[in-house]
């Protein structure tokens, strides 16, 4: 068997297509959705994403900024930046790209961002809300992954996800939105013992663990769906995910590549986000 590969960037077009005439019909009504992204340093795949990130609003007719601070800036100059754009009409969304450099307390920067536009869901209102069912934000990532099951009729409900790592951007909340929806889930770590004794049971496998192709296809369940969030620089310069795509895909009943597979999705519920924020503030004003 061969498995069903998932294209991110098909699907993330078709569905930027939806978000645009969302978005347009806001800019009509005098509500154009505006996303703020603040970034401090010069990290070279931050600057790529942020800049990506802007491309992208342009597309859907979203208006962006981009607050660029030097590595050198303090924190209450950010976090006085931030306040500015929490009172600023114009901004439905604000996003801190991660990671800060090293002298940021980044828990303190994500609380002095408004709940409201806080369109990663990174805040911990809104890491509460997801935890007890009231998502407002869903982070970015995990939220694209259940788009690609939903947009390809991969069940989850009564099905078992196995999540792959357990960080506060990936790990735990695509672990908190399967279980919303029904899933059993078990959560691992790079470091579980027998591995593979968990992952063979999973019908969902998502894996972020940032460990280039750790699962190989004696690790899947034939017919599972591998949703591969990893992107790692190989030392010839191409990318690679956490899943080993060859091997795997002779196995998985669907399977997403990287690059061209989360990534894209991931952007595209930015926007979403972004949209939605712009849509409560019209409701609200
Ligand atoms: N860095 C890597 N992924 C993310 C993300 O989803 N949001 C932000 N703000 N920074 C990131």
């Amino acid at each position: 068997m061969s498995a069903k590969i998932i294209d991110g960037n098909v699907l993330a077009r078709e569905i930027r297509a939806e978000w645009k005439a969302r978005s347009d019909l806001l800019t009509e009504q005098g509500m154009q959705p505006g996303l703020a992204v603040i970034i401090v340093g010069s990290n070279p795949a931050s600057s790529i994403y942020v800049r990506n990130k802007a491309r992208a609003c342009d597309e859907a007719g979203i208006h962006s900024e981009i607050h660029s601070f030097p590595e050198s800036t303090n924190q209450n100059e950010v976090i006085l930046r931030i306040r500015e754009l929490n009172a600023d009409p114009r901004i439905h969304g604000i996003l801190v790209q991660l990671p800060l450099p090293n002298h940021f307390e980044s828990r303190e920067i994500i609380a002095s961002i408004s709940v409201e536009k806080d369109v990663d869901g990174f805040h911990l209102y809104n890491v509460g809300a997801l935890v007890t069912g009231n998502t407002v934000f869903p982070p970015c990532t995990p939220f694209g992954v259940i788009k690609m099951l939903e947009k390809n009729n991969i069940a989850i409900e009564g099905r078992h996800a196995v999540v792959v790592g357990r960080s506060n951007i990936v790990g735990k909340p695509m672990a908190l939105m399967l279980l919303e929806r029904g899933a059993t889930i078990t959560i691992c770590t790079s470091k579980t013992r027998n591995l593979a004794d968990h992952t063979r049971r999973a019908d969902i496998l998502v894996v972020a663990t940032g460990r280039p192709h750790m699962i190989t296809s004696d690790m899947v369940k034939p017919g599972a769906a591998v949703i591969d969030v990893g992107i790692n620089r190989m030392p010839d310069g191409k990318l690679t995910g956490d899943v080993d795509f060859e091997s795997v895909k002779e196995v998985a009943g669907h399977l997403t590549p990287v690059p061209g597979g989360v990534g894209p999705m991931t952007i595209s519920m930015l926007l979403c986000s972004t949209i939605a924020a712009a849509e409560r503030a019209l409701a609200r004003a």
